[in-house]
């Protein structure tokens, strides 16, 4: 029987399992090393090994409605997209709402986690931490991984010829903080993630000039969404997924790279990716118009450096190179745990829904919030782990391991057929799919069909509008009274911080919606026409 539960790291997913470790009634002891919560959102001028780093100008790129957690909606005033000090503070709210702090040991650092030598009996861990010189060794019934997935840098030195030999400076976008220290200098960013193309718009006013260097292209995307809503309203919807889902892959393939290419043309900045979505597209308003003013001028692949400059795959070369920003990305590592518990395999991966390592015998331990979906990665931590608390209470049965097997090896399919690659990306999801997969696995899906008949106007907006944490809070275990209106009122809090000027509420919003959704609503009526004639 499952009752203490050892949580490491208390960023945002390790909030969430604090708090869903006491709505199950269980005991968590959450260990953070740094000497705050917030995790990702917490800026410090300084980096800390081991820990997440973020630049100052970070804002958030999901919006706050589909960012909030399912019972603790953003405060209405807080702007649509988050600065991470934002995030930061509703991480806080969170904390204190929930009464959290008291099970957090801050600057403890979890050192090592093993099994227990009866593990096979009892399932429990042994996990030893370390508090300044004080090292403590305790036993635990279930442990929650929340240690992140930006804390160890990708340094592809070895890659890149002649790296050694330059004299510049040489850095990972993690040690970038602020455009200071920039001034009439020439940077090249290696890398086209969020990080890498933040940073190039964030500096570009203040260096000399900015080169963006990328071997592959990516989809880019803007927060200003119809109308000047905040574009993943529209986006992240359960009726586009299921759209998605159900015609023929090269339509929606189509249709995505018509929206992407509305905002610009991808092809004639020279981006436009082989596979469409073999790369997580990205969130910057700014970089097209920086192109435009020629700040950021794109390159391909690094082919090798001199003492002073960079050559690149297509014989081109850049001289008088004064810093290199290597936006690389991150390795997936757990340093603290026993080896032969994660066996990453970087297409297949080794965990079971992305929580529950396929070999272990007992359900006691569970990897939070190592995903990778085209949508806020906070709501589906927290979604684990309510899934992950029930396991560990045996309320959630899992399958053989043979069957869990076999579901990697569909995991891996899909993404093969939909990413066009399973290569290194075994923690990619459909966001809504994954959700609502994990949600009916724990009994907490809503019943779109049932609600069209008896509450239509929720029902229209849980299949119309965008995807929120707040419907899976609407039946089941952990059922939250408030989460009916809190549905219903979701656009006056996205409204609110836009009213600054005191103006009367105008409602173009539900029109705009709907106008966005009207072209994938008339594919749909087309292909279940197409499918009943050719039945
Ligand atoms: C630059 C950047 C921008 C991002 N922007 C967005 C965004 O806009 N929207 C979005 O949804 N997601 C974004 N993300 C993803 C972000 O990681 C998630 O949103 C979320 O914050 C992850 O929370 P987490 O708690 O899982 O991990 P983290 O926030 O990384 O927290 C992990 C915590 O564990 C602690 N820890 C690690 N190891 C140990 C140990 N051994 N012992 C004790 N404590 C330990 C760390 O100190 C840290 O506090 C961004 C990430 C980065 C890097
Ligand atoms: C270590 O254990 C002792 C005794 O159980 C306890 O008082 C102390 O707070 C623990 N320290 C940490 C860092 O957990
Ligand atoms: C995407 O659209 C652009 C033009 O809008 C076109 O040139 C390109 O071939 C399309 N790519 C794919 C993969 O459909
Ligand atoms: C936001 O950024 C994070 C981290 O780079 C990424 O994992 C996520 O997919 C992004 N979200 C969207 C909607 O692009």
């Amino acid at each position: 029987m499952v009752k203490t539960v050892a949580v490491i790291g208390a960023g945002i997913s390790g909030l969430a399992a604090v708090k869903s470790c006491l709505e199950e009634g269980l005991e968590p002891t959450c260990y953070e090393k740094r000497d705050d919560i917030g995790g990702v959102w917490r800026f410090t001028d300084n980096v800390e090994d081991g820990s997440p780093s973020i630049y100052k100008s970070l804002v958030s790129n999901s919006s706050k409605e589909l960012m909030s957690l399912s019972d603790f909606p953003m405060p209405e005033n807080f702007p649509n997209y988050l600065p991470n000090a934002k995030y930061l503070e509703y991480c806080k709210l969170y904390a204190e709402n929930f009464q959290l702090m008291k099970h957090i040991k801050l600057k403890t650092t979890v050192c090592n986690v093993q099994r227990h030598s009866d593990f096979s009996l009892t399932g429990k861990w042994v996990v030893v931490t370390k508090n300044g010189e004080e090292k403590n060794t305790t036993v635990f019934d279930a442990v929650m991984i929340c240690t992140g997935q930006y804390t160890q840098p990708v340094l592809p030195l070895d890659s890149f010829p002649g790296i050694k030999n330059f004299k510049g400076e040489i850095l990972h976008s993690r040690d970038y903080k602020k455009p200071v220290g920039y001034d009439g200098k020439k940077v090249l960013i290696i890398g086209m993630g969020n990080s890498g193309v933040d940073i190039s718009t964030d500096l570009c006013t203040k260096a000399s000039q900015v080169y963006l260097s990328t071997r592959r292209g990516v989809c880019v995307f803007r927060r200003l969404g119809p109308d000047g809503l905040p574009v993943d309203l529209s986006f992240t919807t359960r009726f586009r997924s299921l759209v998605q889902k159900t015609v023929p892959t090269a339509v929606s393939r189509m249709m995505i790279n018509q929206s992407m290419n509305e905002q610009f043309n991808h092809g004639l900045y020279n981006i436009q990716p082989e596979c469409l979505l073999s790369k997580e597209p990205l969130i910057n308003e700014e970089l097209p118009s920086r192109i435009l003013a020629g700040l950021i001028i794109m390159k391909p692949g690094v082919t090798r450096f001199t003492e002073t400059s960079a050559h690149f795959s297509d014989g081109t070369s850049v001289d008088d190179l004064d810093v290199v920003i290597l936006a690389t990305g991150y390795h997936v590592k757990f340093p603290f745990l026993e080896e032969s518990v994660i066996n990453v395999d970087n297409n297949k991966g080794f965990l079971y829904k992305k929580i529950f390592p396929v070999n272990l015998q007992q359900p006691t331990i569970a990897f939070i919030c190592f995903i990778q979906p085209i949508g806020p990665l906070m709501v589906i931590a927290e979604l684990q782990c309510r899934w992950a608390t029930r396991l560990f209470k045996g309320l959630l049965k899992l399958p053989s391991t043979k069957e869990m097997k076999d579901h990697l090896d569909e995991d891996e399919m899909f993404r093969l057929h939909w990413f066009e690659t399973a290569h290194q990306n075994w923690r990619r999801v459909d966001y809504v799919q994954y959700l609502d997969n994990l949600a009916s696995d724990i009994n907490v899906k809503p019943n779109i069909l049932k609600l069209m008949l008896t509450d239509p106007v929720l029902g229209f907006k849980l299949l119309f509008g965008p995807n929120i944490a707040y419907q899976y809070r609407l039946s089941g275990p952990g059922k939250w009274a408030g989460a009916r209106k809190t549905i219903m009122t979701q656009w006056d809090r996205m409204e609110k911080p836009l009213r600054t000027r005191g103006m009367k509420k105008s409602s173009p919003s539900p029109i705009a919606v709907f106008a966005s959704l009207l072209p994938w609503f008339l594919c749909f009526v087309v292909l279940c026409a197409a499918i009943l004639i050719k039945g």
